[in-house]
């Protein structure tokens, strides 16, 4: 691997360390580390392998201990030709007022310069932002350019690893991220030819999702920002979900309606703006994925379930079964999932062994109950608010059987439904990537402090 420090020394690097923030984690041209202080004790050695995998490798140890509250302003923290200087010294804050030379601005393949002249405060009109997902059991990493679209996506699906224990383990989770993160990244860069001074800021996952997995993609990201000098931003998973619509040429004018159908989340709700969202509407026991998930491993199909049974229910008959549409029946627009999923159970428990048939028939019955639950609830949401227009995403919104009811409805109510295709409906780095290019477009970034949040409310 290439010297991604671009700090002029291949073993430079740094832990991006915060009074608060409670877990420093490193990059070092090729090698991660993990510090856990002790007050992090019920969680330590979550990402132990990585230690020791890199202890032999370390040349020198820089490390950063962050306090809050300094005195320089989180927009002109980078790319300032003065950072080190001003954030060591604290030096008052430079207030908009300075200009990138020449010489510090970025230089892409074809030679031409991103940003030229611009003030560093300000909005800028090209952009390569790198994206980094970790907040499950996928890792991804992409490259997205602001005029020329994905330059690269890279994605490493832990689904094998694991499938033997029926679900996603957390803790084989972080560390796979760990063994993955930094060959994803070498290979992203090959993939878009850029060298690390090309790239304008990082973005990383920050939540919602698993707390060893998010740890790494955002210490991963902060860290590697500082030792690029760009911009880093904290991205909201769902949010991300949510505007991955905008990878593709079909794109919703605001305001429309979003249906957020995740692992974790299943979500209605108002777009308004960008970073204008209202939450109508949540299941409020298990998610639809998750419904899916634990119906096919009733159904003995392994993990990842949602796939799998989708493809089961194809083979299914219409008619053979009928499952509750619980909440469906009452007025709001929040969903309910788990009593479904006990009444697959029940169903389940009279198959005959054998019977792929009637296992078909049941799977067909379970999408059918989810999508009409789901649908229902979309043509509440449109009635209530006069809005026909609606983005569905998340890894749900991959099923074909939801593609073709969704796309039914709007063709019978005169609205319009825009999706993500497939691969950016499911976990990706190209969703984190774009969503970092608009906060960062927007002018947001992150101190150098960093966090990662578990449960992290989208409105
Ligand atoms: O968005 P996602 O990739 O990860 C989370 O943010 O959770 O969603 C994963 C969920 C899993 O529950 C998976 O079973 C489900 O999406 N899923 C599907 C399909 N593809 C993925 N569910 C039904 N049909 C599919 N084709
Ligand atoms: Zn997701």
């Amino acid at each position: 691997m290439s010297d991604l420090s671009g700090a002029g020394s291949t073993l430079a690097f740094l832990v991006a360390f915060d009074r608060s923030g409670g877990f420093p984690f490193s990059h070092l041209g090729g090698f991660f580390i993990e510090f856990t202080p002790v007050y992090f004790s019920q969680d330590a050695g979550f990402l132990t392998g990585a230690f020791e995998a890199a202890q032999g490798e370390i040349e020198r140890f820089v490390f950063f201990y962050f306090y809050t509250g300094h005195r320089v302003c989180s927009s002109c923290l980078f790319r300032s030709p003065r950072f080190n200087q001003t954030f060591m010294s604290g030096v008052p804050c430079c207030k908009g007022r300075e200009t990138l030379p020449e010489t510090t601005q970025n230089t892409s393949r074809n030679g031409a310069r991103a940003g030229a002249g611009r003030n560093y405060c300000c909005t800028i009109p090209q952009m390569r932002i790198l994206g980094i997902e970790t907040s499950c059991d996928e890792t991804g990493i992409a490259i997205y350019d602001s005029q020329l679209g994905l330059l690269a996506n890279q994605l490493h699906s832990q689904a094998r690893l694991h499938e033997a224990y029926g679900g996603v383990v957390p803790e084989l989770a972080s560390r796979d991220h760990v063994r993955r993160i930094t060959p994803l990244l070498s290979a992203a860069m090959d993939e878009a030819g850029l060298e690390p001074g090309a790239v304008d800021g990082v973005a990383y996952t920050a939540g919602p999702g698993l707390i060893g997995a998010l740890l790494v993609g955002a210490g991963f990201g902060r860290s590697l920002a500082y030792a690029w000098d760009v911009p880093a931003v904290a991205v909201h998973h769902m949010e991300a979900h949510l505007l991955a619509v905008n990878l593709e040429e079909e794109r919703p004018e605001y305001p429309f309606l979003a249906l957020l159908v995740s692992g974790g989340h299943t979500q209605l709700l108002e777009i308004r703006a960008a970073g204008d969202y209202t939450l109508l509407g949540e299941s409020l026991d298990d998610a639809a994925g998750e419904a899916f998930d634990k119906t096919a491993k009733l159904l003995g199909l392994g993990y990842p379930g949602g796939p799998r049974l989708s493809a089961l229910a194809e083979h299914g008959r219409a008619g053979k079964y009928s499952f509750p549409r619980p909440m469906t029946d009452r007025p709001g627009l929040d969903f309910s999932f788990s009593g479904l999923k006990t009444a697959v159970a029940l169903a389940v428990k009279e198959l005959e062994d054998g019977d792929e048939q009637a296992r078909a028939d049941v799977a067909h019955a379970f999408v059918d109950a989810v999508v009409d639950s789901l649908l229902i609830k979309c043509a509440r949401a449109m009635k209530q608010t006069g809005i026909n227009r609606l983005v569905a995403s998340g890894g749900v919104s991959a099923n074909k059987q939801l593609r073709e009811r969704l796309a039914g409805m709007a063709a019978e109510t005169g609205g319009r439904v825009f999706y993500p295709r497939p691969e950016f409906c499911t976990d990706n780095g190209a969703m984190i990537a774009y969503t970092g290019y608009v906060k960062i477009s927007a002018g947001e970034n992150q101190p150098l402090a960093f966090a990662a949040y578990p449960r992290w409310p989208i409105s």
